[in-house]
């Protein structure tokens, strides 16, 4: 077990691990799941401390993060709101890194801009963990994500995963789709054509030997889904806020949906939800959006982990 060697890797995209790297993270993450429940007791990263930069909201990612690196007895600093920080004073995001690596092991950065992990990481000899970049990646929910699915259906290749909402400024579901068609699960892509997935994914889903299917009507595709991840509209990345209003509310989860969907179809979302989901939905046995969020605690604890090689 644990024969990764991830010492000092870098996190920016989901495309950067083999499906066996992913595998074994998955793994590694079952095994911390005691601790990240708070049943049993770590010090494995003693010592160590997480810094978290985030440029843009964020409840799930940075708290799990940092819940994470806590459970192992690590420490961690940072910032939730970069207006507080030498960034308003018009530090540059390369000066920033080169603080956080002079006073920390590990960075985990959230920026509004695609392209800044990467950049991130060449300014840092300290591993960098992108935590979301613009409309680009958000590869630590994909790991969660595709841990979600493994846990509850048992396995991800030939799993049918309807990917529906902003599929284009919806970074998670372009680092999901990407990690899917590697493990070989079946793809359907339900948004308003204004919404549809980056043709650079699709494309990329295909030359891994996936052809997704492209769909509008939510009610026409939902029947075959054994999984399907919700998204968010995402306001702040929409250009100009008319088309926003066009299609606010558009693809909406609720009972009468769900009576068109498979019995052990669960409903995936990495939140926050607005109003894509019916609270009411949240009560049926669909519902597994909590459980997931929840999972972004032991599998960032096998990330950080990896990264910084210790082993529990
Ligand atoms: C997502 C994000 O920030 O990309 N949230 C998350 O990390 N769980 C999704 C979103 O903001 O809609």
């Amino acid at each position: 077990m644990h024969m990764l060697k991830m010492k000092d890797r870098d996190v920016v995209s989901i495309g950067d691990f083999t499906v066996e790297e992913i595998e074994g993270i998955m793994d590694y993450a079952s095994e911390m799941v005691p601790i990240a429940k708070g049943e049993k007791k770590s010090k494995v990263l003693d010592g160590k401390i997480l810094s978290t930069l985030f440029f843009e909201p964020s409840t799930r990612t940075r708290l799990s993060f940092e819940s994470a690196m806590l459970r192992l007895g690590g420490g961690v600093l940072g910032f939730a709101e970069p207006s507080a920080t030498s960034a308003k004073k018009g530090e540059t995001l390369a000066d920033t890194i080169r603080m956080a690596e002079a006073y920390s092991d590990v960075i985990v950065l959230r920026h509004p801009r695609e392209g800044a992990a990467r950049l991130a990481a060449k300014f840092s000899s300290k591993p960098v963990i992108n935590a979301g970049d613009g409309a680009g990646q958000h590869p630590t929910q994909t790991l969660l994500d595709l841990f979600t699915i493994k846990s509850e259906k048992g396995k991800i290749g030939g799993i049918n995963v309807n990917l529906m909402g902003d599929l284009k400024y919806g970074r998670t579901v372009h680092s999901l789709a990407h990690a899917l068609a590697m493990f070989g699960a079946d793809l359907t892509f339900t948004a308003p054509k204004e919404l549809q997935m980056p043709e650079h994914v699709v494309k990329n889903v295909k030359s891994l030997g996936v052809k997704p299917k492209i769909e509008s009507s939510l009610e026409k595709s939902i029947s075959a889904a054994d999984v399907v991840y919700v998204t968010r509209i995402q306001k702040e990345r929409f250009p100009d806020l008319a088309e926003y209003e066009k299609v606010a509310g558009a693809y909406r989860i609720d009972m009468d949906v769900l009576e068109k969907a498979k019995k052990d179809m669960i409903i995936m979302h990495p939140l926050p939800r607005v109003t894509e989901i019916a609270p009411e939905v949240d009560s049926t046995p669909h519902a597994k959006y909590f459980t997931q969020a929840f999972n972004g605690v032991p599998v960032r604890m096998a990330l950080l982990s990896l990264v910084l090689e210790v082993r529990e």
